[in-house]
């Protein structure tokens, strides 16, 4: 299904840093299944900010115990949601959140004993921490490594819960925290999250072979050259799970095509299939995403980033042909089953059909 908006409380506003808070929902127990998320998920969270209806997707921080729905927002330099979430939302207060979604995931086994190993820069460490809680609390056989990149100590998110978890499962997890601007007593823990760090890393600490499962959450350029490193050390593209925390595209809708002198842009017909109904329109081919001009047709579709990031709009393809302008978010073997981005799809062909009941 769909992911959907409720109306939820807040339930409590944590400082974590100078420039971070968490921010923890109410769930009213009709809704309890609604939210139940897999380690690694994240929440959209809408509201009307300065007189503009913004969405925003933040990294659940909360495990699977903790009982508990939290994110972690970190204020971005000119970041409309991030701003107001850090400034301005309070306990008490209502705020629009769309159901758990997100493919960054990790499905624990009891039985498995696996070796993990993460990734994180800033803000990137929220699904980690998340996926790290599982891993200790529910495979009591694995273990897992945590390389952690921040500026300095102060600006470390998730520090304190992150070290009550080494001290708790001291054999089990290793912390790595790699500080750019600290000088730290080894080398190797001073500095960014580089390819020549990652290869430091990968060479002294990390057994590569002997990993199971990577997770990398942080700007592009950490995720491809940590990723670029991996590969070069025999890491198969299964084994990688990336996710990219990019500042949206503040949902702006991409600059429409004008047609020169005598040409005449191509009309196409597009139908949307979700929640089991279909609305069909017809759109003038100028370059807007079918998501874009389905929403101008009232179709209540969900979507977040409208960046091709977050994957919270992919749908199927039934019918006709897409391009897509950017994807960070399927991979080859979902594009080729027909899953598209409709924020990222333009139609190529007269007819184009999206089934959003099959995400
Ligand atoms: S809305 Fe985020 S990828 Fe389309």
């Amino acid at each position: 299904m769909a992911p959907k908006f409720h109306t939820l409380n807040v339930a409590d506003v944590r400082q974590e840093t100078d420039d971070a808070v968490s921010i923890a929902f109410d769930v009213p127990s009709e809704l309890r299944a609604d939210y139940h998320f897999i380690p690694g998920q994240y929440l959209t969270l809408r509201a009307d900010v300065g007189g503009r209806d913004i969405r925003r997707s933040y990294s659940i921080c909360s495990g699977p115990d903790d009982g508990e729905l939290r994110v972690a927002i970190r204020r971005v330099d000119g970041g409309l949601f991030s701003s107001f979430a850090n400034d301005a939302i309070g306990a008490g207060d209502p705020i629009q959140v769309m159901t758990p979604d997100g493919r960054f995931t990790f499905d624990a086994d009891p039985n498995r004993a696996g070796q993990y190993v993460a990734f994180a820069a800033g803000s990137g460490i929220t699904p980690i921490l998340s996926i790290v809680k599982a891993v200790l609390g529910a495979e009591p056989k694995s273990s897992m490594t945590v390389v952690y990149g921040n500026r300095t100590t102060q600006s470390v998110i998730f520090r304190e819960a992150l070290e009550d978890l080494k001290n708790h499962y001291p054999t089990r997890l290793n912390l790595i925290h790699i500080l750019s601007r600290e000088t730290m007593e080894a080398p190797l823990l001073s500095g960014r999250i580089d390819a020549e760090k990652a290869e430091a890393l990968l060479g002294k600490l990390i057994n590569v072979a002997d990993t199971d499962a990577f997770w990398l959450c942080g700007p592009e350029e950490m995720i491809t050259t940590v990723s670029d490193a991996l590969k070069a050390h025999g890491a198969t593209p299964d084994r990688i799970r990336f996710e990219l925390f990019t500042p949206a595209n503040d949902g702006n809708p991409k600059p429409k095509r004008v047609a020169s002198p005598g040409e005449e842009l191509p009309v196409r017909h597009i139908g949307v299939i979700i929640d089991g109904h279909r609305i069909d329109f017809d759109m003038v081919d100028d370059g807007t995403a079918i998501l874009d001009a389905a929403l101008e047709n009232r179709a209540d579709l969900p979507f977040a980033c409208k960046g091709g990031m977050c994957c919270t709009c992919r749908c199927r393809l039934i019918e006709g042909q897409v391009e897509m302008d950017k994807n960070y978010a399927l991979d080859d073997d979902e594009i080729a089953d027909g899953y598209v981005l409709s924020c990222q799809a333009t139609p190529t062909t007269d007819t184009v059909v999206l089934d959003f009941d099959q995400r």
